[in-house]
């Protein structure tokens, strides 16, 4: 079912101290920052030649960056992202083997302009995993 590792997604507590890490030291391609409102998060992508790296930071007062750094104060892996070919066909290939979909199971568009959805971490070793379709892979 899941295709290419589509990126990793990092909480991050000073999103202007983790691009200067990625683009000064670290050498990397990084965006500009771009709001994306109905996940809650302003976000920075790093291009890497293989993947990309997605830095989340909060936007908004319900966004779900914030509990996350709350418990985790420096930052961390938030989620890990996994291309799919039909993001509905996953999704009931999941739940018909007991997998959770989080929110009401509709697949909202994503940072990338694409239909996502997140699976229940727990299902899945403790790491909260989105899926993303991505209709041809670049
Ligand atoms: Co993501």
């Amino acid at each position: 079912m899941i295709g290419r590792l589509n990126h990793v997604a990092i909480a991050v507590p000073d999103l202007n101290a983790a691009v200067a890490s990625y683009r000064d030291v670290l050498g990397a391609k990084v965006s500009a920052p771009h709001d994306v409102p109905d996940h809650g998060v302003t976000v920075v992508f790093v291009e890497l030649p293989n993947t990309k790296i997605e830095l989340l930071y909060p936007l908004g007062d319900n966004s779900p960056i914030k509990n996350f750094l709350d418990k985790n104060p420096s930052g961390g892996i938030h989620h890990l992202s996994y291309e799919v070919k039909n993001i509905y066909e996953a999704r009931d290939q999941l739940q018909a083997q007991g997998r959770r979909i989080l929110g009401d199971g509709e697949p909202k568009i994503g940072a990338h302009g694409t239909p996502v959805l997140f699976l229940h971490p727990k299902d899945f070793n403790g790491t909260l995993i989105e899926i993303e379709e991505v209709k041809a892979s670049s």
